[in-house]
């Protein structure tokens, strides 16, 4: 019987690489162009696992196409590209990368809070313009961090990490999530429970972190920009949907809330194009969890799920089993 089959969708950190092809045969993307639908069914077809990247549309379909599949191995913390009941139905192990990109994420949630706070994308844009021509008073306010509310949505790993930098900055922290966690935690970081509605009126800085589901699609939309203060800041680096983006670019252009700082789109890579145009928006290209060492831990993390489940084991990361 021939080495186990392995089809590593995208390109990813040698490491990882190195480590599946330490057990398996192993088909790679060198040129890193994304599959369409079809180009991945093919290619998928046969394999006893797949690593993939957020851009993959796992299916019940395609799965139903692959059945010596064992697993599936997210390179990504977040899997709403993965239909897991639909895997678990065919017991296939989904698992994700928990845990190692926590600080990047939240260190990029705090830089795009800045960014965007501080106006650094229009400043950029303003030097390399040639539009520096003298020191101005009266140039590029934007707005104090200290003593003001930064409202998490979603209070898991990477929100508790946002509270924890949140100390240092000296501001206050409120939270929102399906229930408070405990008395400890929140004391650890000065984190108060809220219920949305409280969260969304109160927040100076509103950072997402919810993983997104039918119950977070559009949690922010027009109603909540409406409800906000006009001196606000949100802060997007969970997923796109998760923000009604036609109707932020529409609260950013009528001065509804004051700016944003965006990691990621509702139809990436697609950006609203209005928001284009508007310089109180801060806009990353989906980049929170890219630092050399964390892409590198991700990598392998993913590598260890499949040669843990391609042995018979129980992967470290598997969900839902
Ligand atoms: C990135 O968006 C991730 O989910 O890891």
């Amino acid at each position: 019987m021939g080495k186990p089959t392995v089809l590593v969708t995208r390109e990813i950190p040698r490491d990882g690489i190195a480590l599946l092809e330490e057990h398996f045969t192993v088909e790679t993307n060198a040129d890193d162009h994304p599959y369409t639908p079809e180009e991945l069914a093919r290619r998928a077809a046969g394999k006893d696992a797949l690593v993939t990247l957020l851009t993959d549309k796992i299916t019940d379909a395609l799965l139903s196409a692959c059945p010596t599949l064992k697993i599936v191995a997210n390179v990504a913390v977040g899997y709403d590209n993965i239909d897991v009941p639909a895997a678990r139905k065919r017991g296939v192990y989904v698992t994700n990368t928990p845990g190692v990109l926590t600080d990047a994420t939240a260190d990029f949630a705090f830089t795009l809070l800045l960014a965007a706070t501080r106006r650094i994308g229009e400043a950029d844009r303003f030097v390399r313009a040639g539009r520096f021509d003298g020191w101005q008073m009266m140039g590029f306010h934007g707005g104090d961090i200290a003593g003001r509310t930064l409202g998490i949505a979603g209070f898991g790993r990477i929100g508790q990490a946002v509270a924890q930098r949140a100390r240092g900055f000296g501001l206050h922290v409120i939270y929102s999530d399906e229930r408070p966690v405990s008395a400890e935690i929140e004391n650890a970081f000065g984190a108060r429970y809220v219920d949305k509605t409280t969260l969304v009126r109160e927040s100076d800085f509103l950072s997402l972190h919810v993983p997104y589901l039918p119950t977070t699609h559009h949690y922010l939309s027009t109603a909540e920009f409406a409800a906000m203060k006009h001196s606000a800041y949100i802060v997007n680096t969970s997923r796109g949907p998760v923000v009604d983006e036609a109707a932020l670019a529409h609260a950013l252009k009528t001065g509804e809330i004051r700016g944003a700082g965006l990691d990621v789109f509702e139809r990436e890579p697609s950006v609203h194009p209005d928001l284009i145009g508007l310089d109180n928006v801060t806009l990353a290209p989906h980049i929170a969890s890219a630092t050399v060492e964390t892409r590198k831990k991700m990598a392998l993390i993913a590598a260890e799920n499949v040669v843990a489940a391609l042995h018979g084991s129980v992967p470290p990361n598997s969900l839902e089993h």
